[in-house]
């Protein structure tokens, strides 16, 4: 790491959350924030403790925190359930037969669980998997299409105390078996298959050949949904519908140790092997239920849509566990956005009165190429809060998010958090603070970030640097599983005593955090080191680009040459004139240390299927190298022969 980022984008537009949105909100006023933010520092036994105390604990702790560098613990010697939490807690109330979720599948089919349901759902594949000896101590994969036995699945590992390690199911056959060895686990839950982009993706196929290198699986629940041809091992596979059928629907919750280990969820590191991300159970309920709750500002009343695949982390946080801590009742959507048509998401968002809606700024910079056409024969007049999450939002994309499909009636927290985070760390809070597009916004309840320099000084205000965390908060990682070391030579050793997220960002002079991107997605030009997604901003902000992507390549004379890849409107023609107009932009926008050394212009950049721009291969293929390293999470592998003959 060196020393210093440099920070240029320069946005000064700031929206207020509109006043009907204001009026209603849990939260609406400054005082009220800073007073808890305060307390949340000050006094953070006493407000965690509150918040806990919220949900149910079958024996209270002794102690709320206990911090040893870098592991931390909380409400120690308390006993709970996330499951129960989840489910048990509403059955008592109205909430009983309230939809919990409401699903959708691609080719049109529908379901919804109530509470009573989704409780009873779970109640019996957790005795499924008692059945099959699987409990406190197990590991379990899943590996599903989003469909609400997902959930499910999650839930059922909960209630019982085995942890779940979620595969996402674009992954190939090796990355789910390096993620089971990794794992040990002792069962995966699959499906024969699933819908997407109009056909079936088998799943089961994939396991079969992954569980030829896998010693320590013993079962595997096979879900039917795709009616694909799938083989079966006798003795190890089963039909999950034929179980479900054989257990009785009681299955009481075990009180689990607060600190027990919930999930595993592999994220990918600088180094190239998946790193499993710990997250254990007291903690994460606290904190995924308090994030659910003011940040969506979560009602009764309200339908929360939050389109990640349960595959990631945003799905486990905000698809199955905090919007089932609130109550919420929430949309579940099994297939692509654009079929049949690039309007299914708003078609969804109309049928089922979406009030929140949750999704990804790659989808949105997806939606603006296909034309606002789409949202607008659709009635989005019940959303009433937009949100963001994945990576840094461009403010034009931003203010079109809040344009086209808010209506200017919604307020938008862009949320930044990660994986090992757990839930969300930094936005603003919807009724209370203004939003800046482009910028995060503001520390979550006791989270306390701060921008330092490699040796871990803090920077003034507008200053780059790198984003760390300075004390550790109820849902943080609790480590990489089986590995202390590489956890804490990760995450605590580059800058000492403070929690190294791998960002680069600047907090601006009203506190605002504006999130530069991955230290490792920034270049260095000429001794200045500029944050890609800056450079990616100015360009996206020409009439003519809808997507653009930035890399670094060597460069004998600057260090590093700025190469752009681009993608235009529909109808735009990537010409020497277009490429001219477009070094000129950014230029202006943002000075010419900034200026591309390249434009590459193509159809499609690659990126994993979780939406991610694959900024690596782009390095490659800037530098005219093949593309290297592990390529098995690629949405749409021709996107990379296209692009190396673009140049
Ligand atoms: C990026 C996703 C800017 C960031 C929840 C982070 C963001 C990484 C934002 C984590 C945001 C996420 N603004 N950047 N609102 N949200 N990121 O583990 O680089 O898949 O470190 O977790 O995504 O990605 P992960």
């Amino acid at each position: 790491m060196s020393e210093r980022i440099e920070s240029v984008l320069q946005e000064k537009r700031s929206f207020s959350s509109p006043e009907a949105f204001k009026a209603k909100a849990r939260l609406n006023d400054k005082m009220a924030y800073n007073r808890l933010y305060r307390q949340s520092l000050d006094e953070p036994d006493t407000f965690w403790g509150n918040v806990a105390n919220e949900l149910h604990w079958f024996e209270p702790w002794d102690k709320v925190r206990e911090w040893h560098e870098p592991f931390v613990k909380w409400f120690i010697g308390g006993k709970t359930n996330l499951a129960y939490n989840c489910l048990d807690r509403h059955l008592n109330s109205w909430r009983r037969n309230k939809a919990a979720i409401i699903w959708e599948g691609e080719p049109g089919d529908q379901r919804v669980l109530t509470y009573q349901d989704l409780h009873r759902e779970v109640s019996k594949f957790a005795n499924v998997l008692k059945g099959k000896d699987i409990g406190q101590g197990d590991r379990v994969a899943i590996y599903m299409p989003m469909i609400p036995e997902a959930a499910i699945a999650m839930l059922a590992c909960a209630r019982i105390g085995a942890t779940h390690s979620v595969v996402f199911g674009g992954f190939s056959a090796a990355a789910l078996a390096d993620r089971i060895n990794d794992a040990t686990a002792k069962a995966v839950i699959t499906a024969d298959g699933g819908f997407r982009r109009g056909s079936v993706f088998p799943l089961k196929p994939a396991v079969d050949e992954a569980l030829e290198q896998c010693e320590t699986v013993e079962s595997v629940f096979v879900v039917k949904r795709g009616n694909n041809d799938v083989a079966m091992q006798a003795g190890r596979d089963h039909w999950y519908h034929e179980l479900m059928d054989e257990v009785p629907t009681d299955c009481p919750a075990e009180p689990l140790d607060a600190e027990h280990p919930l999930f595993i969820l592999y994220t990918s590191g600088s180094t190239g092997k998946p790193k499993g991300v710990l997250h254990s159970t007291g903690g994460y309920q606290t904190y995924t239920y308090l994030t659910s709750k003011y940040i969506f500002d979560m009602r009764d009343e309200d339908v929360f849509w939050c389109t990640a695949d349960v595959g990631w982390i945003t799905g486990h946080s905000y698809i199955v566990y905090g919007p089932l801590l609130n109550g919420a009742t929430q949309v579940m959507y099994e297939g692509v956005p654009n079929y049949p048509e690039p309007d299914r998401f708003w078609q969804l968002v109309e049928k089922y009165r979406v009030s929140t809606f949750y999704t990804a700024p790659t989808a949105i910079r997806a939606f603006i190429k296909w034309g606002d056409a789409w949202p607008k024969c659709c009635d989005l007049s019940s959303l009433r809060l937009l949100g963001t999450v994945g990576e840094p939002i461009n403010p034009e994309a931003w203010i079109w998010y809040q344009q086209v499909i808010g209506n200017g009636n919604c307020p938008i927290v862009d949320t930044w958090w990660q994986t090992e985070t757990g839930g969300i760390m930094i936005t603003t809070l919807p009724g209370v603070h203004e939003a800046k597009p482009g910028s995060a916004g503001l520390p979550f309840f006791g989270v306390e970030p701060a921008i330092v320099d490699v040796d871990g000084n803090e920077q003034a205000a507008n200053d780059g640097g790198y984003l760390v965390i300075k004390r550790p908060w109820p849902s943080m990682l609790r480590t990489v599983y089986g590995d202390d070391d590489r956890y804490r030579a990760q995450y605590w050793s580059e800058i000492p005593h403070v929690y190294f997220a791998g960002d680069g960002a600047r907090r601006d002079e009203d506190g605002y955090f504006w999130i530069m991107g991955r230290v490792d997605d920034v270049v260095n030009v000429s001794g200045h080191r500029l944050g890609t997604m800056e450079v990616e901003s100015a360009l996206v902000s020409h009439e003519a680009v809808a997507e653009a992507a930035v890399v670094g390549r060597p460069d004998e004379i600057k260090g590093q040459a700025i190469v752009a890849f681009v993608t235009l409107e529909e109808g735009r023609l990537g010409n020497e004139d277009l490429r001219k107009a477009l070094l000129q932009h950014v230029s202006k926008e943002i000075g010419a240390i900034a200026k591309p050394e390249e434009i590459r212009f193509a159809d499609a950049l690659p990126k994993t299927r979780s939406g991610k721009i694959m900024r690596r291969l782009l390095r490659n293929i800037a530098a005219g190298e093949e593309a290297s390293g592990d390529i098995s999470t690629l949405e749409d592998k021709s996107v990379i022969e296209q692009l190396m003959q673009s140049g």
